[in-house]
């Protein structure tokens, strides 16, 4: 395994392993390397000749009063843990290689980047979609793999990748959560042990939705969701939606398949979470 740190030296190697007919797995990451990321990784070594993970902080995503700086940084483990799971190469670029002080282009994605945790987080999703893109033309992929846990993020991504025609294919992988049910998040490690416990109902609850929704109209369900979540201890609830899959419109009596997504504070710590529902046709 190879770690590279410098943008130019990644997209040089990059280069050569197309030239030699490889195909590259791009997981991009934040670090705080978990089971989640792992399981992102197992896939891309499934499918890919090369597999590069990249990790980097990226401070055009977060909001100024966001927690960019206390964001959790494991360098050391991450690397165990991705030469345990036969990464090639690890990219840890630096800040001002990715973004120096005369960077002055940004992506973005009318509508999609504006709703759900959009409306709450100003220009998080234009700082990830230009990110991705260049982590995309460094690595050169041929495949990104994505967690459906963020699942408006994958879906921005999903959208940016054909609108602008990048060879990528964007490869959604399912949530992986604890035994309790909770998703794992880097984020995880911010609550408290009876934040923690509290955090364990957002999937139970997420559950009950699925079973509800086989039976029920989507306000009731949605309204359902919205009491139980404000009744963890300590929660201050973002959104609770039901949106269509494929384009996150909010979803109606006759769409199909539906995600319901939910965004929520614990205590400081802010969660999403979400679980896709299918209406069985009789
Ligand atoms: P990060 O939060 O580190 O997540 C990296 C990738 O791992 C994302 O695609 C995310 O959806 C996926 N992931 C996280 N937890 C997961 C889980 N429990 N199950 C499955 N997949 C999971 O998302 C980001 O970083 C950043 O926004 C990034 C895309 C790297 C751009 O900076």
């Amino acid at each position: 395994m190879r770690i590279i740190k410098n943008v130019l030296h990644m997209q040089k190697i990059a280069l050569n392993h197309i030239k030699n007919g490889d195909e590259i797995g791009l997981i991009p990451t934040m670090g705080a390397l978990h089971d989640g990321h792992v399981s992102l990784i197992a896939k891309s070594r499934r499918s890919d000749d090369i597999t590069v993970v990249s990790i980097f902080v990226n401070p055009i995503q977060f909001g100024p009063n966001e927690d960019y700086l206390k964001y959790p940084r494991t360098v050391n483990k991450d690397l165990e843990v991705c030469k345990k799971n036969h990464v090639d190469y690890v990219f840890m670029p630096a800040v001002n290689d990715m973004f120096p002080s005369n960077h002055k282009t940004f992506i973005e994605v009318k509508i999609l980047q504006d709703i759900l945790c959009g409306k709450f987080r100003p220009n998080h999703f234009r700082g990830v979609v230009t990110v991705v893109v260049k982590l995309f033309n460094i690595s050169c992929a041929d495949r990104s793999y994505f967690g459906m846990k963020d699942f408006q993020q994958l879906k921005i991504l999903e959208k940016v990748a054909r609108d602008l025609n990048f060879k990528t294919k964007i490869i959604p992988c399912p949530i992986v959560r604890e035994k309790s049910g909770l998703a794992i998040s880097s984020r995880n490690s911010y609550l408290s042990v009876e934040e923690k416990k509290s955090s364990e109902n957002i999937f139970k609850i997420l559950k009950e939705a699925s079973e509800d929704f086989k039976i029920r109209n989507l306000n009731f369900v949605k309204k359902n969701v919205l009491e139980k979540l404000k009744k963890i201890p300590d929660s201050k609830v973002d959104y609770a939606e039901i949106v269509d899959f494929n384009d996150l419109s909010l979803a109606d009596k006759d769409t199909r398949k539906v995600v319901f997504v939910v965004a929520l504070w614990l205590g400081r710590t802010r969660l999403i979470d979400n679980t896709v529902m299918i209406k069985q046709t009789k």
